[in-house]
């Protein structure tokens, strides 16, 4: 019997509803349960997580946000973020990008993370918190029908959260519904090479561990240009398996979607705020 896309999100969110748990009560955020989470099949563990932090940046951060981070890049060093912007995290997780990012937008500035697992939403406030950080908005929702309005963001970020996603075109859709004109897009993830068919992916890690639902380089480009992104770039970093990489993804909405002849989308209804 195949697994439906519903049975898929939920094994996802009950995987890292256990991974928030497991920090809040101190161990290391996926060594319990059944199931790898992002990053516990690959070779090498350093691939993913608080080792793709600098040192300097971990040090300014509550000891759970590090232990809870599961991404595999970090998206806040290739989003050039400035004083005032409005930046949104993708599957903010345990919060650790949103703290970093608002520290960097500064007061005049917001940082919203969003994520399905409620678990993990109150881990994150809570870091919030412990980080006295007070420019931040950690909202419920999945990231295919995101709870904002349209072109009310200037930089979106995600660390590896859209490889987990069943619905990867609704995902790029709506971050180009909610970015600013020329708003930017920075992203960490697994990418794939092109070669590699769906089974071959799968053969190398499961959907909730981030492999088995990566996308190719080439998907992703044209994923974004059929959204309404140009300057899109998707580079390799490290490799997590044979033929797939944790990656930066870099992407700037078109300033006039209108004017390139691609679709107007209409903004997804709110809801599940906060
Ligand atoms: C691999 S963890 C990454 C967390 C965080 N970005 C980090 O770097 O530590 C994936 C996170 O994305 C969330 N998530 C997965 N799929 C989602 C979806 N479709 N909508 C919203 N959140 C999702 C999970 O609840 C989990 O917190």
């Amino acid at each position: 019997m195949s697994t439906t896309a519903d049975e898929l999100r939920e094994a996802v969110r009950r995987r890292y509803a256990e991974a928030a748990v497991a920090v809040g009560e101190g161990s290391a955020s996926c060594g319990c349960g059944s199931g790898a989470c992002c990053g516990e099949e690959a070779a090498d563990a350093a691939s993913f997580g608080e080792a793709l932090y600098a040192a300097e940046q971990r040090g300014a951060l509550p000891e759970a946000a590090v232990l809870a981070s599961l991404g595999c890049g970090n998206p806040t060093a290739v989003a050039d973020l400035s004083e005032g912007e409005v930046v949104l995290d993708l599957g903010s997780g345990g919060g650790i990008d949103v703290i970093l990012s608002a520290k960097r937008v500064g007061p005049s500035g917001t940082a919203y993370g969003l994520d399905m697992t409620d678990e993990m939403l109150a881990l994150a406030r809570r870091n919030a918190r412990d980080a006295n950080v007070t420019n931040v908005h950690f909202l419920k929702g999945v990231i295919e029908e995101i709870p904002l309005p349209a072109g009310s963001i200037d930089v979106v970020i995600s660390n590896c959260v859209i490889n987990l996603s069943t619905d990867k075109a609704a995902v790029l859709t709506e971050i180009a519904r909610v970015l600013k004109p020329g708003g930017r897009l920075g992203v960490s993830d697994i990418v794939t090479e092109d070669s590699l068919t769906a089974e071959e992916r799968a053969e190398r890690g499961s959907y909730v561990g981030c492999i088995a639902g990566a996308l190719s380089r080439g998907e992703y480009i044209a994923g974004l240009e059929a959204a309404g992104f140009e300057n899109v770039s998707v580079a390799f970093t490290h490799e997590v398996a044979d033929g797939m990489h944790g990656a930066i993804v870099k992407a700037r909405k078109t300033q006039s979607p209108e004017a390139k002849g691609l679709p107007v989308v209409q903004p997804a209804a709110t809801a599940g705020c906060c």
